[in-house]
């Protein structure tokens, strides 16, 4: 057995803990921050607490609230070049995946010499970067805790930066500030978090003893707690535990990577401006429904961790009925059952299988069952019908 895992250093979790933010900005010395926010965000009062608490400190504070969806390249360079003309030494964002990915990349490039365009890929970001502070207001991406930003290009195409050195240097996570996350988003992000902790679990490659311990959590809770969360957004009880369960899946999945999940759901966001949570809902089942014969023991031993109580028949008994359960849950919070509620067609198939095995080397690669174009358009022909079963 060999394997590497990195994941965030320093974690402060608990209620409240987002107004906690100045304390942890002395031990940088922190003398000017920049917030790394969205309007909506904002407008939303959800960074009201930390801004309060960074003026009360004493430390200047610069507000870049431009974050856009899908962090596209041009909003990452406009935030990083305010970075460095403001002395900014330490960089926070608080906000979904959107706000986290773009700071991971601002604090980097603020720091760095490097172009965005230089960097895409593993490991070529290599330089120093600004301290960085991240704060989830979404359950789902688990971007506190990931070595990877997502970036959207001029040519729409979704690029990955991974490295380390954007592993931030503390986690906030506070379950009040995910509080009033609207039901589809709260169920898009959830199912998204699933996607993580399912796909690490039946990682091809990496998947190691400690991925498979947090997926098998991460699991656990989310899945006992997303029909509460979209059915009552304001049971702090279980916004927690999404919240604690999300950045399980994303210490999983930074160790473990996605797979064919994302790698079709990542097309239906660049071609049809879907968002990342609803575009991995709405081909989920049918990419686990693909990879069953290849996956099969797998999903069984994840049967009972979704469906407590469920007792155990045959892996073949077992993987169907922990697909089955997916599906429930996805149908349960609102999630379309088919590609054609937002939009696509038949004569969209080949476009979105082309987008996804440009995926092959980073998520594909990574997937239980092998995939070839015609395989690939085949679930999303599927997923398109509505029906996931033979
Ligand atoms: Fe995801």
């Amino acid at each position: 057995m060999a394997f590497t895992f990195q994941t965030t250093p320093n974690i402060r979790f608990g209620a409240g803990a987002s107004s906690e933010i100045a304390d942890l900005l002395k031990g940088y010395k922190a003398a000017h921050v920049l917030l790394v926010t969205g309007n909506n965000v904002r407008a939303a009062g959800l960074t009201r607490k930390a801004e309060a608490a960074i003026a009360e400190a004493g430390i200047a504070l610069t507000v870049f609230d431009g974050v856009l969806a899908d962090a596209p390249s041009h909003v990452i360079e406009a935030a990083a070049e305010i970075c460095r003309e403001c002395g900014v030494d330490v960089v926070v964002a608080i906000g979904g995946g959107s706000a986290m990915d773009t700071a991971k990349l601002v604090a980097y490039l603020a720091k760095t010499s490097d172009k965005l365009d230089d960097i895409y890929g593993v490991g070529r970001a290599t330089g120093d970067r600004l301290p960085l502070l991240l704060v989830p207001t979404t359950a789902g991406t688990g971007s506190e805790v990931t070595l990877t930003s997502i970036v959207k290009t001029p040519t729409n195409e979704k690029k990955a930066v991974i490295s380390p050195r954007l592993l931030p240097d503390w986690a906030i996570l506070d379950p009040v500030l995910t509080l009033g996350l609207p039901p589809h988003l709260t169920a898009q992000t959830g199912i998204d978090a699933m996607a993580h902790a399912i796909e690490a679990y039946t990682g091809k490659i990496k998947k190691n003893p400690i991925s498979d311990q947090l997926a098998l959590k991460a699991l656990a809770l989310l899945s006992a707690n997303l029909r509460k969360v979209y059915t009552d957004g304001s049971n702090l009880e279980a916004r927690s535990e999404m919240l604690l369960g999300s950045m399980l899946a994303g210490m999983a999945f930074a160790n473990s990577p996605v797979a064919a999940v994302h790698a079709l759901a990542y097309p239906i966001g660049e071609v049809f401006d879907v968002g990342h949570g609803l575009s991995i809902a709405l081909v989920l089942p049918y990419v686990l429904e693909f990879n069953r014969p290849a996956a099969e023991a797998l999903y069984a031993e994840l049967s009972d961790v979704i469906q407590p109580g469920y007792r155990r028949q045959s892996d073949a008994v077992d993987a169907a009925a922990f697909i089955a359960e997916i599906e429930a849950i996805c149908r349960d919070c609102g999630v379309p059952g088919s590609l054609s509620a937002v939009g696509i067609g038949e004569g969209d198939l080949s476009k979105l299988a082309e987008g996804a095995m440009k995926h092959e080397e980073r998520l594909l690669v990574n997937n239980p069952r092998e995939l070839d174009y015609d395989q690939v358009r085949e679930i999303y022909a599927k997923a398109l019908a509505g029906v996931s079963r033979p």
